[in-house]
């Protein structure tokens, strides 16, 4: 089990390249390979996570070529060949890993299908809640079977013969919006989903971009049943919420200053930079591409940060990026109030529980409560033995962490920072002195063979 001991950090870096976006490098690969045709797609996340898709959307018939790889980091370009909404059945089990939004958003596509299929994952997924889509999907006519009240995975989802619903989200998920709005494209009519509260919009953006025709009004966003997305090539931007970490690092540091190409700036997912900015950090972006997914560059200045409240309306907006700002919470002065957040309560981990746990052993009060917790800020952070609860977000928002604790802080089982952001670990190390790295570099696994791809460095790559 891998483990990272991080101390003061010593270095900034003036720029670092993060990695593809993950929602919309897994959204890439399901359009394309409900395509007719040939996609391209560059910057795609070489992530645990997103693998599981790609592998995924092979078993149901679409080819895939690797084309090119970052070393350290995984393949970076893959072509994906469609052959229409019309999938074939897998011979296996489709193996998820750890990813819920695999599995919520490939239900959607599968519910469509004729054919049942098994999606199955690790002991995480097979834990969370997969009745937030079997319940749409049930009332669209597919059979979504599953484990208990929950309906947890493994999930056995027959489908055919769709109709169109209009469906109220009961809870502000960007994933049961999707499953929806893609078991949409195979019933007749008008499918509709209500959002309480706006989320991410990736599968939207990517519907235009395959020429899937939409409509949003007020809240509610519509798809028309038998479209077959049109094959067009894709560039991915840097994922905002690995971007994050680098961002808390910066703006807890007086004097320092760091800039993040590339990012993706969809305004559903910039909600970091509102909350940084009301905790008086210095963050400016701009916007260098803004047809299809808006991107661009992120600078960060560091200075004293204040505490704040983060709750209502913003909450899916940075619902991935609240561990690492708790960790911001931590670094402020004053006491910083997160609320509204009960959902995460049901990610890879409890994520109120195992940030609460964590703060606490590196010295920080933490008040807990059902949908988000009270952090006292603006103490020395202590080293401590850091638990990730096998949480990718929960081991990199404590990493963080570490670079401002005295003492050695350890991050224990830490292999699963592989299932959002390979390269982490190189990057952390970047911010500490030679000799001094946190982290041994992992030796990736579950990619694809690398016979015949291109074969980046990293310095290449960035440039
Ligand atoms: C995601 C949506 C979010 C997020 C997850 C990715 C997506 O989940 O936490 O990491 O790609 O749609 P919910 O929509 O379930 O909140």
């Amino acid at each position: 089990m891998a483990t990272i001991k991080v101390r003061k950090f010593k270095n900034i870096p003036a720029e670092i390249t993060v990695p593809g976006d993950k929602s919309i490098s897994h959204r890439a690969v399901m359009f394309a390979g409900l395509a007719n045709g040939r996609t391209v797609i560059s910057g795609f996340l070489p992530s645990e996570d997103c693998i599981c898709t790609v592998h995924a959307m092979e078993a149901l018939g679409a080819e895939i070529e690797w084309l090119e790889e970052i070393e350290g980091i995984g393949p970076v370009k893959l072509a994906v060949t469609g052959h229409g909404t019309q999938l074939k059945a897998p011979t296996k089990v489709i193996d998820c890993g750890n990813s819920g939004t695999t599995t919520r958003l490939l239900a959607g596509i599968l519910a469509g299908q004729p054919f049942t299929t098994v999606l199955a994952g690790d002991e995480s997924l097979s834990r969370r809640p997969m009745r937030r889509i079997a319940d749409p999907l049930g009332l669209m006519g597919a059979k979504v079977e599953g484990q208990g009240e929950k309906i947890c995975a493994p999930l056995s989802i027959t489908g055919g013969d769709l109709h169109a619903i209009t469906y109220h989200l009961p809870v502000a998920s960007a994933q049961v919006k999707s499953a929806v709005l893609l078991a949409g494209l195979f019933a007749p009519g008008k499918t509709s989903v209500v959002e309480p509260v706006a989320t991410r919009n990736h599968t939207e953006r990517l519907m235009s971009h395959f020429g899937v025709k939409w409509l949003r009004d007020g809240d509610t966003v519509s798809v028309y049943g038998g479209q077959t997305p049109r094959a067009e090539d894709i560039s991915v931007p840097g994922d905002i919420s690995s971007a994050a970490f680098w961002m808390v690092a910066v703006a807890a540091m007086p004097g320092g200053q760091i800039t993040i190409n590339n990012v993706g700036l969809n305004p559903t997912r910039t909600g970091i930079i509102d909350v940084l900015l009301k905790m008086g950090a210095q963050v400016t972006d701009s916007m260098t591409k803004n047809d299809g997914e808006p991107q661009g560059n992120i600078t960060v200045k560091g200075g004293d940060l204040n505490a704040t409240v983060i709750g209502g309306s913003v909450i899916p907006n940075v619902i991935d990026e609240l561990p690492i700002l708790a960790v911001a919470a931590a670094l402020a002065r004053g006491k910083t109030l997160i609320k509204d957040a009960s959902e995460l309560r049901v990610k890879e981990t409890d994520r109120i529980a195992a940030v609460a746990d964590n703060l606490r052993r590196m010295g920080v009060p933490v008040v807990e409560f059902d949908d988000g917790m009270e952090i006292e800020g603006g103490a020395q952070l202590k080293g401590a033995v850091i638990d990730s609860y096998g949480d990718h977000r929960i081991a990199m928002a404590f990493a963080i962490a570490g670079l401002f604790a005295e003492g050695t802080t350890t991050i224990e089982n830490t292999d699963c920072i592989s299932t959002s952001y390979p390269g982490f670990e190189r990057d952390l190390n970047r911010f500490l002195l030679p000799g001094h790295e946190a982290a041994a570099i992992p030796v990736l696994d579950r990619m694809p063979r690398r016979m015949g791809i291109e074969t980046l460095s990293a310095e290449d790559a960035a440039e």
